[in-house]
C-alpha cells in the first residue's frame, strides 16, 4: 500500500500543476480570475502582518505587546491599551470575520465538533500532530524557532488553537477563536523575520522565508482534509451538512491566518485533490522531525495514559501508516498493533450505537483519550486565556 493510500490522501490524481489555483480548480464556482492572474501561494506570505512585525521586532516592542495582549482573549474584547499605534491599528482591522463567513454553518460546525470531539481529538492530536513532523519545512521551522526548545509548551499552545477553534460559539463575539487566530498570524509573521536569521535553520532550509500561504495550506490539509477523510474512512456518521460546515470552519480559519481567499479550496473535492498534489508527495522524515516526534510522544511518558508506549506507537502507525512509523523509528509492539486494529473499530461501532457490544477495551480507550486531553490542557492551565506569545529570537542550538 502506498503512503497516500494509507493516509486516505490519494485518488485519481489529475494532471494539474501542484498549485493550480483554488479558483481555477473549482471551475465556474471559484473566483478564478484573480487567482489565475496572480502569483501562486508559494510566493505569497503576508503583506499586512510581515512588514509590521519587522518594525515591532526591530523596535524592541514585542515584550510589551506580549504583556499587553495577555488579557486580550474574547473576540469582542477591545484592542488592549499599551500597544504601538500601528500594531493596534493592524489588529483592529484584522480581527474580524470575512464578509463571506456564514454564522449558521459555523454554528453547525461547532455542534459537530462537540458531537465528534473524541475522534477529532485523536485524529488532530496523534494523526495531524505527528504528521507535522514528517512535513519537512514545518518540522524544521518549528524545531529551530524559539518554541521548538520546549515541545510541551508549544504543543499546549497549538492545542489552544484547536480548542478555541472547536469550542461552541468560537466565532461569536463571546468566543475566542478570532483572537487566537490573529495572535497566531502575528506569531507566523514574526517567525518569517526571525528564522532567516538562524544559522541552524538556514543550514537545513530549502527556502529563504518560511510559512508561505502554500505552507499554511499544506498544514491545513494535514489537519482538516486529513481528518475529514479519516472520518469517512472510519464510517463515522457524517452527513453532508456537517461536512460542509466543517469545511467552512476551516475556510474561515485559514482566512484568519492570512491566506488570500482565491487560494482557499472551495469544496472538499478540491481540497482533497490539492492535498494529493501538495501534501502526500512531500511527506518525508528529517532529523528535526524525528526529534520532534520523539519529544511529542515522549511527553506522554510523564503521565499514566492507561496504555504502554508500544500501544501509543502502534496507534500512530494505525492512523498514519507503517511507513511514517518506520521513518520516525517508532518501535514495534505487535501485540498492541493487533489490539489497536481490532479494538479501535469496535470502540467506534459501540460509541456510535452501531453495535450493542461494549468492547472489553472500552475503558482503556476512554482513559487514553482523557489522559491525552489532560496532558495538553494541564499545561495550558490558564484555561480560558490564550497563552500565545510572540517569540523574540530563535532556538539557540
Ligand atoms: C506558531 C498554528 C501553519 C510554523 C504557531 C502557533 C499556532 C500555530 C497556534 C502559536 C503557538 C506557538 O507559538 O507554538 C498553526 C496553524 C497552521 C500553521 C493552525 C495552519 C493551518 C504553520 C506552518 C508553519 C508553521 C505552515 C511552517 C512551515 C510555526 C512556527 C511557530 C508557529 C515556527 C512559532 C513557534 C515559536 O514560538 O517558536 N502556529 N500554524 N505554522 N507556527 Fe504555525
Amino acid at each position: 500500500m502506498t503512503l497516500g493510500v494509507a493516509l486516505g490522501l490519494v485518488g485519481a490524481a489529475a494532471p494539474v500543476p501542484a498549485w493550480a489555483s483554488a479558483g481555477s480548480a473549482a471551475g465556474a464556482a471559484g473566483t478564478a480570475a484573480g487567482a489565475a492572474a496572480g502569483p501562486g501561494p508559494e510566493w505569497i506570505w503576508d503583506d499586512a502582518a510581515d512588514p509590521l512585525m519587522v518594525r515591532m521586532i526591530e523596535g524592541g516592542h514585542v515584550p510589551a505587546i506580549n504583556r499587553a495582549w495577555e488579557s486580550w482573549v474574547n473576540n469582542n474584547d477591545p484592542i488592549p491599551g499599551g500597544l504601538p499605534s500601528d500594531f493596534a491599528a493592524y489588529l483592529a482591522q484584522a480581527n474580524r470575520l470575512p464578509s463571506w463567513a456564514d454564522q449558521a454553518k459555523l454554528d453547525r460546525a461547532a455542534d459537530f465538533n462537540r458531537r465528534r470531539d473524541t475522534y477529532l481529538f485523536m485524529l488532530y492530536g496523534l494523526g495531524s500532530g505527528i504528521m507535522s513532523t514528517v512535513i519537512p519545512r514545518e518540522a524544521k521551522s518549528v524545531y529551530w524557532s524559539a518554541g521548538g526548545a520546549d515541545m510541551q509548551d508549544r504543543a499546549a499552545k497549538t492545542f489552544t488553537f484547536g480548542y478555541d477553534l472547536s469550542e461552541l460559539g468560537a466565532f461569536k463575539p463571546t468566543g475566542q477563536f478570532v483572537v487566537t487566530a490573529n495572535k497566531t498570524r502575528v506569531v507566523h509573521a514574526a517567525v518569517r523575520h526571525l528564522l532567516p536569521q538562524s544559522p541552524h535553520w538556514k543550514a537545513v532550509a530549502d527556502e529563504s522565508v518560511p510559512i508561505s500561504a502554500a505552507d499554511i495550506l499544506v498544514t491545513f490539509h494535514s489537519l482538516g482534509t486529513y481528518v475529514h477523510q479519516k472520518l469517512i474512512e472510519w464510517r463515522i456518521p457524517y452527513p453532508a451538512a456537517d461536512q460542509e460546515a466543517f469545511l467552512h470552519m476551516w475556510q474561515v480559519a485559514i482566512h484568519l491566518l492570512g491566506v488570500p481567499h482565491e487560494h482557499i479550496p472551495k469544496t472538499w473535492a478540491e481540497a482533497i485533490a490539492q492535498s494529493q498534489r501538495v501534501l502526500t508527495p512531500i511527506l518525508t522524515p528529517s532529523t528535526e522531525g524525528i526529534k520532534l516526534a520523539e519529544d511529542l510522544l515522549g511527553l506522554t511518558a510523564q503521565i499514566d495514559l492507561g496504555v504502554t508506549r508500544g500501544f501509543l506507537n502502534e496507534f500512530v502507525r494505525y492512523v498514519l501508516s507503517d511507513q511514517v512509523g518506520d521513518w520516525l523509528g517508532l518501535r514495534r509492539d505487535y501485540a498492541a498493533a493487533a489490539l489497536v486494529r481490532t479494538a479501535w473499530p469496535a470502540f467506534i461501532l459501540f460509541r456510535e450505537g452501531l453495535s450493542p457490544v461494549m468492547p472489553g477495551t472500552f475503558y482503556m480507550f476512554d482513559q487514553f483519550i482523557r489522559a491525552l486531553a489532560m496532558l495538553f490542557l494541564n499545561k495550558g492551565e490558564s484555561g480560558r486565556t490564550t497563552p500565545i506569545t510572540i517569540p523574540t529570537g530563535n532556538r539557540a542550538g
